[in-house]
């Protein structure tokens, strides 16, 4: 386009460009422009130039208060999240934990903050430099695609208050600009590729699927899970209870029992054995043999099932009672000493119940301990109880010579004995 053109055209114009030597030469003809009253100018280099800001005369961004604002926001809204989730709507008491505690909440909130501070600080940077920008009327000029490369630049534009061509061309080349070029406003309206258009429609349509999902499965009924990605094997051909099948002569899908079958600890019906039952009332014997097997074996399960409570010897000082104490726990009850007198009085029987049904706030063991394996530990409860109320005459006759020696022993002082 020739000169005479362009000026039957001016408002065409975008802006004028002007190059410089160097980074310094780039400085001193910023802040020329800057005291000549320019305001809407912009210096490009190919890396930052120090102090070129402040020669431009450009003021702090407002960026360092958005990334505040954003970390403040981050911070506040996870604290109060979790209180109101964690102590308002939904308390859950956790090892008597408080409700809310700062120190507990911390990671999260300092997690909320980085997050947002990050998300503030690149959203209002680009924000702030009015990105994205599909294009600038200055990426027309050949010359400055060097910008990127040792090409120093510094563009004033036309709708800047003091821009006149010939005058502005004249400052800039007063303050050492090598060549100056005025720039075009594109003349045809700049297109979006069209690639890039479709690829949005399709994405936009392909965001709608999930919302459009969700409000048919909301809006109809049906048996069977609402969405089944991965069915495992959820789904297979298999007969449930009282269904018919062609398979077998009677046309019942289930089978009756193989003759003779009973289950497992169903042994006919034995109130004795299962229930420690004898006429309605506790058994006062045992059901079962016993053995110096099944004491060893009572005394196994004891040490494992009811010591951490009831403790070792039974005196209801095992572990985890301690441990409540030592916390004060307000609802725990201390396990009743096998000892005691009422515990004593008890028939084998009514020991058994209590061990397969629990007693008021002790849990039943039926589930874990099998019936054999109560009345063994039973047995043992038993001998914990003779070991503590022991008289000489439960001391076998052929052990009496030895506890005998041992008694006089004892009265003897440890001098005579060295
Ligand atoms: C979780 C702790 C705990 C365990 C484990 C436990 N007990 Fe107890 N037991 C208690 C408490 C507590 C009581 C007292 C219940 C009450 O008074 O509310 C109790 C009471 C008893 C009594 C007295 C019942 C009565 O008539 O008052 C016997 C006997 C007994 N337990 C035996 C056993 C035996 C045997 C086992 C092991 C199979 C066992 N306990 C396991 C907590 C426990």
């Amino acid at each position: 386009m020739d000169q005479a053109a362009r000026e039957t055209d001016s408002k065409q114009v975008a802006g004028l460009l002007a190059e410089f030597d160097g980074p310094q030469a780039l400085k001193a003809a910023a802040s020329g422009v800057r005291e000549a009253g320019y305001t809407r100018f912009e210096a490009y280099s190919p890396f930052p130039v120090h102090g070129i800001d402040a020669a431009m005369g450009r003021r702090r961004t407002l960026l360092p208060w958005l990334v505040l604002g954003g970390g403040i926001a981050g911070g506040l809204g996870a604290l109060l999240l979790q209180w109101w989730t964690n102590a308002v709507d939904y308390p859950y008491l956790i090892s008597g934990k408080p409700w809310f505690s700062l120190p507990a909440n911390i990671p999260v909130v300092f997690e909320a903050i980085i997050l947002l501070s990050a998300l503030a600080a690149f959203g209002g940077g680009l924000a702030l430099s009015g990105l994205p920008e599909l294009f600038h009327p200055l990426l027309s000029c050949a010359r400055f695609r060097r910008a990127t490369t040792d090409g120093f630049f510094l563009g004033i534009d036309a709708s800047d208050p003091q821009f006149d061509e010939s005058r502005t061309a004249a400052l800039l080349r007063s303050l050492g600009a090598g060549e100056t070029e005025l720039y075009d406003r594109p003349r045809t309206e700049q297109k979006v590729p069209r690639p890039l258009v479709m690829a949005v429609v399709v994405a936009a349509c392909l965001a709608l699927l999930p919302p459009l999902w969700i409000a048919r499965v909301r809006a109809t009924r049906s048996a069977s899970p609402r969405l089944h990605l991965v069915s495992d094997m959820d789904f297979q051909p298999k007969y449930l209870p009282q269904q018919s099948s062609p398979l077998f002569g009677d046309g019942r899908a289930m089978r009756p029992p193989v003759e003779g079958t009973m289950a497992v600890d169903q042994r006919g019906d034995d109130p004795h054995l299962l229930r420690g039952e004898v006429e309605g009332q506790p058994a006062t014997t045992f059901p079962v043999a016993v053995t110096s097997d099944r004491m060893k074996r009572g005394r196994s399960r004891y040490d494992i099932y009811c010591a951490t409570c009831h403790g070792l010897a039974g005196d209801g000082d095992g572990i985890t009672s301690q441990l409540a104490f030592e916390r004060e726990e307000p609802k725990w009850v201390r396990p009743l000493s096998v000892h005691s007198q009422v515990v004593r009085d008890q028939p084998v029987g009514q020991l058994f119940q209590t061990i397969s049904d629990g007693i008021r706030t002790m849990p039943g063991y039926s589930s874990q301990i099998s019936v054999e394996d109560r009345w063994a530990v039973v047995l043992y409860v038993l001998a914990l109880q003779r070991g503590r109320h022991a008289t000489l005459e439960d001391v076998p006759t052929e052990l009496r010579r030895h506890l005998d020696t041992a008694l006089q022993g004892d009265a003897r002082t440890p001098d005579t004995e060295r």
